[in-house]
């Protein structure tokens, strides 16, 4: 389907706001200006060099990881619509063109930060089923199976809808028809486009393990090639019951029995039960402050606001704009912060409905300074003398979605949501057209052993029937130091998601950076266990590298690139830039 056809039935659907349908073009990530920051230099060979700014405007930003996506946001703020109606039809967008993470099976999370500076946090995450037990993933001689990542019994009860509706509820100024129009326009067919067509490509084989998924995205027995008209006839007969009843036409009714008949006919426990008793939580947002700018990010049941809080609060003490981008010693005071940060996280964080936290501990100032004491300025504290257990890490799935969007008023939101891997479950409801999630595996299965993504978690974040298994989601908005309104960044990439989204922050508070820099600029990455700091390849320059190993750091080149950041940075005078990591190819866009 065409954009143009987009703008067509938003017009047909938005009534009086339809006049303002045919729109000017998008300004997508050009090149403009010469860079501001000569000082700040990439390693030579590093994939993504900055090419010059951004493009400007003051009437909206929308950055995400597919271009269909962000066209629709784009149209939605064109017409009239706030940063909240936008992402509305954003998410259900990604359910359609970004299957492997955006969803309706899954679940996540939003940040939103009201052009007054009042904010909100929105707890959208999957729940365990009712019948879920402590031990569902063990066999009997207690190791753990694949169960928790593959096949129904992955999946934990989908909460993106029941998210989607809550946040219209409370904040939608659009219809919820105009909203979910889209995305039904999309699954009635488009034309298959690069990300897409490599996406399935590349998981194809794994996309033949469940017939309906098979059926559903290798149609004729084979990845569709770009250009090719993709069309999911029962995803959109799901999207127009939710178009037309509301999250009762998720939770309830034929696409509730839907999803129970396939945990029937795959051994799943989802119940109806689960379905009807799903709710999405209003939480108090996670706020700390860092070098005078105020961060709003997301509390548990997700641990990324409390973890980057940690961190930022350590290296507060620590001037890394002295010590340089990019330089060993700021790359190890880095590591430092986050060796005890993700320590401290995998010990406590949780669901706060289920167990204590302590999070104000976890948050304080006082706290940060007595954690990062004994960090030596010239050598590694191993993880050993931090914190106990060893880890290996498996190649970690990236495919989480994140997308920013801030309108013309400045009400900004940033949400993140995932299936988990990619393609959840890889099991796709029969009849319904959508992937459930493979979330359950979130949950430490058996405490003390690694995740998929080496995380070595405790008893805190064991299954329990009705919680919520911990996330590293980490949707954050930034307030400058006279309380405006300056940065919104959100990256998918598993446990590495917290240090990615702080890391642009402290790319563009210590280091000035623009928002193109903030996002190209390689990452590391370090979570206690293992005991390591991985680098992106080409990242790194070699003598960067020999000076962390002599300071008796473990360096690991990770196999791919991390992460994928969509941003939005914005001036006092309201000027807006925004940008979208090219690590997996999305699409920013700005109004004039
Ligand atoms: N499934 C990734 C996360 O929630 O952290």
């Amino acid at each position: 389907m065409s954009s143009f056809i987009v703008i067509v039935v938003l017009a047909a659907v938005a009534g009086p706001l339809a006049g303002s349908a045919i729109l000017p073009p998008a300004h997508t990530n050009q090149p403009a200006a010469a860079l501001p920051r000569e000082t700040i230099r990439f390693a030579d060979g590093w994939s993504f060099q900055p090419t010059g700014a951004p493009a400007t405007g003051r009437g909206g930003a929308v950055s995400t990881t597919d271009p269909l996506a962000t066209e629709i946001g784009r149209q939605v703020l064109a017409i009239g619509g706030t940063a909240v109606d936008a992402a509305i039809a954003v998410a259900f967008g990604l359910a359609v063109v970004n299957p492997e993470a955006g969803n309706l099976g899954g679940g996540g999370f939003m940040v939103l930060r009201q052009a007054d500076g009042t904010t909100h946090a929105l707890d959208f995450r999957e729940k365990a089923p009712l019948a879920a037990k402590r031990d569902m993933y063990l066999d009997a001689e207690g190791n753990l199976t694949e169960d928790s990542l593959v096949g129904h019994r992955a999946a934990g009860v989908p909460g993106t809808v029941m998210g989607l509706g809550a946040a219209h509820a409370r904040f939608g100024t659009l219809p919820w028809k105009t909203l979910v129009q889209p995305a039904i326009m999309l699954a009635d067919g488009f034309k298959m486009h690069p990300r897409l067509a490599n996406s399935l490509l590349h998981h194809q084989s794994a996309l033949t393990r469940f017939d309906g998924t098979r059926e559903t995205f290798l149609p004729g027995g084979t990845a569709p090639r770009e250009g090719d008209f993709f069309a999911q006839p029962a995803l959109a007969a799901t999207l127009r019951r939710i178009q037309d009843q509301g999250v009762e036409g998720f939770y309830r009714g034929a696409t509730a029995a839907l999803i129970v008949a396939e945990m029937e006919r795959g051994g799943g426990i989802i119940t109806a039960e689960d379905l009807t008793g799903y709710e999405a939580i209003w939480r108090e947002p996670l706020t700390f402050t860092y070098r005078g700018h105020t961060i709003t990010s997301m509390p548990p049941s997700s641990s990324g606001g409390a973890t980057m809080a940690l961190m930022a609060n350590i290296l507060e003490g620590y001037d890394l704009a002295e010590m340089g981008w990019g330089s060993a010693e700021a790359i190890h005071h880095y590591a430092e912060a986050a060796r005890r940060a993700y320590a401290d996280r995998n010990q406590v964080l949780a669901d706060p409905d289920f167990v204590a936290i302590p999070l104000a501990t976890m948050i304080a100032k006082d706290y940060a300074r007595s954690r990062g004491k004994n960090i030596d300025p010239r050598r590694a504290t191993p993880s050993a003398q931090v914190g106990p257990g060893l880890a290996v890490v498996r190649p970690e799935p990236t495919e989480t979605t994140h997308f920013s969007i801030v309108d013309r008023w400045g009400n900004a939101v940033a949400i993140t949501t995932t299936l988990n891997s990619a393609y959840g479950s890889l099991v796709t409801v029969a009849g319904a057209g959508f992937l459930l999630n493979n979330e359950m595996d979130d949950f430490a299965a058996k405490p003390g052993h690694p995740n998929q993504f080496g995380l070595v978690e405790g008893e805190q974040n064991a299954i329990t029937p009705g919680k919520r298994m911990l996330s590293s989601m980490s949707p954050t908005i930034v307030d400058n130091p006279a309380g405006e309104l300056f940065f919104v960044s959100g990256t998918p990439g598993g446990s590495t998601i917290i240090t990615t989204v702080l890391q642009t922050v402290l790319h563009v508070i210590d280091f000035g950076m623009r928002v193109d820099q903030a996002v190209l600029a390689p990452r590391v990455h370090h979570q206690h266990l293992p005991d390591q700091i991985f680098w992106e390849p080409r990242g790194l320059e070699s003598d960067v590298i020999t000076r962390l190993e002599a300071m008796g750091h473990h360096l690991v080149e990770r196999p791919e690139f991390s992460g994928d950041v969509q941003a939005i940075m914005r001036r006092s005078d309201g000027t807006l830039t925004a940008f979208s990591d090219p690590r997996k190819g999305g699409t920013a866009v700005v109004l004039p």
